[in-house]
């Protein structure tokens, strides 16, 4: 491959515009919203509005990235992990302990944007007063089984960057609950100048919006390089490090508006399409990575109604074949960097997710052929692990 292949939804020339209001429920059409800079964001508004005090514990799965868990870490509340089920829900059997019940308040996502119904979560959470947040990172769109995407938990939250061109944006939503929140202040002119530049800079790395980068190149020399540099970064917000295990989130901007070129871009950018595009990656690398020795799709059957984010593949001897996909530049993450102190619980496959599963991007902007070469590359670099073991 001549260019990177972008990991996010990226510019490009001839990118289809909204038509229409779009088919598929989101986030976006709960009633009530709030735009935000990140989905980290829209978890700390949410968390603020939960009614919570300092010390209080909120239970997140032991299957996390570390930004579902900084939130609430920097609010002064505590962390509660539960145990997570082979079908990507929580357990909520191993709940029903005193600890537990002390929790106030709940976050659950909807992994790799394949949304399941939360109808027992909702139920459990009603029963023992504990705020729900849904989290829809992954799944902007689409129905979780008998309600949408979003409308299960008291709060919602969304990743703009995960489903649209932006360089930032989060979204927090509620069906049921007001959100009192006062404006958030805007972040000024260079911030959104620098926006736009990282946005087609972004663009043009990764091959697209041709003709660009020459512009883009000549900007970065002076003048830019100048406005660029004067664009304060708040520092990053580190977890406690007890096992010397880094992790370093940056949760900076949680309190500003997110740039006008997110607000702008999601207005117009075709929801309808981008979730029909990820689906066909989706089928491609549902029939093609399935059944492979010493790989295969995580769980037990496919599942239907969203949008999804990444196609979520176990591998056997994970480690060099993870490295081998980073060096060759094939778009996948894993969740590898748990928070620490991450307990071992009964019935939980979140700490074997976090080593072995690796999250196979499917975003609208990923080309036919460079989905074939993510489907070549996965296959040969498991291929070679089984053949060398
Ligand atoms: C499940 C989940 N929730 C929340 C977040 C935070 O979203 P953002 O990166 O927009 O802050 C992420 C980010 O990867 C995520 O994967």
């Amino acid at each position: 491959m001549d260019s990177r292949i972008p990991k996010r939804p990226v510019l490009d020339w001839g990118g289809r515009v909204k038509r229409g209001r779009a088919h598929l429920p989101s986030v976006a059409t709960l009633p009530n919203r709030v735009n935000t800079t990140s989905g980290r964001a829209a978890i700390y508004h949410a968390l603020r509005m939960a009614g919570l005090s300092a010390g209080d514990e909120v239970l997140v799965p032991t299957y996390h990235c570390p930004t579902m868990v900084a939130p609430l870490v920097m609010l002064g509340l505590q962390p509660l992990f539960y145990a997570v089920g082979e079908h990507g829900l929580p357990e909520l059997g191993g709940l029903e302990c005193d600890r537990v019940r002390a929790a106030r308040c709940m976050i659950v996502p909807h992994y790799f944007g394949l949304p399941r119904s939360l109808a027992d979560v909702r139920e459990w959470c009603s029963e023992h007063g504990v705020v729900l947040i849904e989290d829809c990172a992954h799944a902007f769109y689409g129905m979780a089984g008998d309600r949408q995407v979003g409308a299960w938990g008291d709060y919602a939250i969304a990743s703009m960057t995960k489903f649209f061109p932006v360089t930032e944006g989060g979204l927090l939503a509620s069906i049921t609950r007001p959100l009192e929140i006062s404006p958030l202040p805007n972040q000024g002119i260079r911030a959104e100048l620098k926006g736009v530049f990282d946005m087609l800079h972004m663009a043009t790395r990764c091959g697209r919006m041709r003709g660009m980068g020459v512009v883009l190149e000549g900007l970065r020399g002076g003048w830019w390089r100048r406005e660029a540099g004067a664009v304060q970064r708040e520092p990053k917000f580190s977890a406690p490090e007890p096992q010397g295990v880094a992790i370093s989130c940056d949760m900076g901007r949680v309190e500003s508006a997110p740039l006008l070129s997110t607000r702008v871009l999601f207005n117009l950018s075709s929801g309808d399409d981008a979730c029909n595009t990820r689906r066909q990656h989706f089928e491609r690398y549902l029939n093609e990575l399935s059944n492979l020795e010493g790989g295969r799709f995580l769980y037990p059957s496919p599942i239907s109604g969203g949008a999804p984010y990444a196609f979520p593949l176990w591998v056997d001897d994970v480690e060099r074949v993870y490295r081998r996909l980073r060096m060759r530049g094939v778009p996948v993450n894993r969740w590898d960097r748990l928070w620490p102190d991450t307990p071992v619980l009964e019935g939980d496959v979140g700490l074997r997710w976090s080593r072995h599963v690796l999250q196979v991007l499917c975003h609208q902007s990923l080309r036919d052929s460079e989905v074939s070469f993510v489907i070549k590359e996965i296959r040969e670099a498991i291929a070679c692990q089984c053949e060398e073991g």
